[in-house]
């Protein structure tokens, strides 16, 4: 087994370039499924779940050519709509592929995703949407089948009972190639929503209103072919500004979108972190006086990310006071808690509320990460630590972060990967 080592108490300074968003180049590959024609992404991120991604939409019957950074995909005429378990098992994303092959194939059979480590994230939105659309859902032996009525997907109002992220980026992929015109109401507004629709646009579709709670699309008959380059990660980007806040002699993080960061900056600022946006795809963070603790609510865009409340949590331990975290997206998300008191942090945890109090010195030792955004917690806090820290099962993070210990080394922390 491979984990990750890490000597901390290094300062950290220098260039860091982030890539591209894993959770914007999802639904672009998926998109690609909408149209026999050529579909070419650039700045796709090498890592698990992008590749998980890929194979699933071989599986189906395109043709994925990945070559630094930029994919190419062709889904001719010939398509299998089915997502099996063996790939849905391993990413919950999967189920990304149901609208687009409703829409395109008038049918998708998908295996139902199990649980996952941050609760049990069921997928009755993306069904409930189908439905508006005029599929008709069935399930049997651990399958999802969407069948669309003979003369395709109809268009229709899909209210969502709350934001969901993929709920909403696998609706507009059904609406745009369904007949007439759909409304999603209390429709996510994160920015890789606004991506995918950015690509949808260019390969043809027509919709508007995305970024706000209510997308108005209007069904075509046909999509084409596309260019598109996919936007920085903005969780990669908060995460290595929290290093640099944690540890930062001047760290310049490079290729960002700092309006996509804005309630993660607005935080850390008041923390008193020294951030700097540079210029457009530039921001600065240093670490040069005391930081002081802030209460944080998780809430959706343009609230604060639940993707960043772990690695604010490691944030948090290095600040003096007492700081509330309340996580309101999912209901189990504390997983990595438990690891950085291990480290000598001292948070308590009530339901979804952590109460975290500081500042503590942590010291390293082994931990082991429960998902992605715990794994990145657990190497920010191994960073900060005195000693030896070993994350374990980094295989987490792996699916969604780039070239993290090369991106690390290069700006002086001392992490890397060794066998088990
Ligand atoms: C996406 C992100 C993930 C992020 C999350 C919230 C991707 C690939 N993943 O996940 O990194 O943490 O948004 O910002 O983009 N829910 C239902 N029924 C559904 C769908 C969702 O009850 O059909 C619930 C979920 O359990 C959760 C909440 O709605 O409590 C929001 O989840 P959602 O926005 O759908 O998360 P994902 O799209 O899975």
């Amino acid at each position: 087994m491979k984990a990750l080592q890490i000597a901390g108490g290094r300062r950290l300074s220098g260039d860091i370039s982030v890539s591209g968003a894993k959770n914007a180049a999802l639904p672009a590959l998926s998109a690609s499924l909408l149209t026999t024609g050529r579909v070419v992404l650039h700045r796709i991120p090498n890592v698990v779940d992008i590749r998980t991604m890929s194979r699933l939409i071989e599986n189906i019957g395109a043709t994925v050519a990945t070559d630094s950074g930029t994919c190419c995909i062709e889904a001719g005429n010939d398509l299998e709509p089915i997502a099996p378990y063996e790939l849905v098992k391993t990413m919950r994303a999967s189920s990304l592929v149901l609208g687009p092959l409703a829409a395109r194939c008038g049918r998708a059979r998908v295996s139902l995703p199990g649980g996952c480590a941050i609760g049990s994230r069921p997928i009755d939105m993306h069904l409930e949407g189908l439905r508006s659309l005029g599929a008709t859902i069935r399930q049997d032996l651990g399958y999802i089948e969407a069948i669309a009525p003979k003369g395709g997907l109809t268009g229709g109002r899909i209210s969502f009972r709350r934001p969901t992220v993929t709920g909403t980026e696998d609706m507009l992929m059904a609406a745009v190639l369904a007949k007439g015109e759909s409304v999603l109401v209390n429709a996510a507004r994160e920015p890789e929503v606004v991506d995918l629709a950015n690509l949808l646009r260019k390969m043809g579709a027509c919709i508007e209103g995305d970024g706000t709670s209510t997308i108005r699309v209007e069904g075509v008959d046909s999509l084409g072919g596309a260019e598109h380059s996919i936007i920085p990660d903005r969780i990669e980007t908060g995460t290595y500004l929290i290093a640099g806040a944690m540890l930062g002699g001047e760290l310049r993080i490079r290729d960002v979108l700092p309006d996509h960061l804005r309630p993660v900056i607005a935080k850390m600022k008041q923390a008193g972190s020294e951030i700097e946006i540079r210029d457009a795809t530039t921001l600065v963070v240093r670490n040069n006086r005391p930081l002081v603790s802030v209460d944080v609510t998780t809430r959706e865009h343009p609230g604060f990310p639940t993707d960043m409340q772990a690695q604010f949590m490691a944030l948090m331990t290095q600040a003096g006071g007492v700081s509330n975290i309340v996580e309101t997206v999912f209901e189990n998300r504390f997983m990595h808690a438990p690891e950085l008191r291990r480290m000598g942090a001292n948070i308590d945890i009530d339901g979804n509320l952590a109460v975290v109090r500081g500042k503590t010195q942590l010291t390293g030792t082994d931990v082991m990460a429960s998902d992605l955004r715990a794994s990145a917690c657990l190497v920010l806090a191994g960073l900060a630590a005195q000693g030896r820290t070993v994350v374990h099962r980094i295989y987490h993070l792996q699916r969604g972060y780039e070239r993290l210990t090369e991106k690390l080394t290069g700006v002086g922390a001392s992490i890397k990967i060794i066998d088990v």
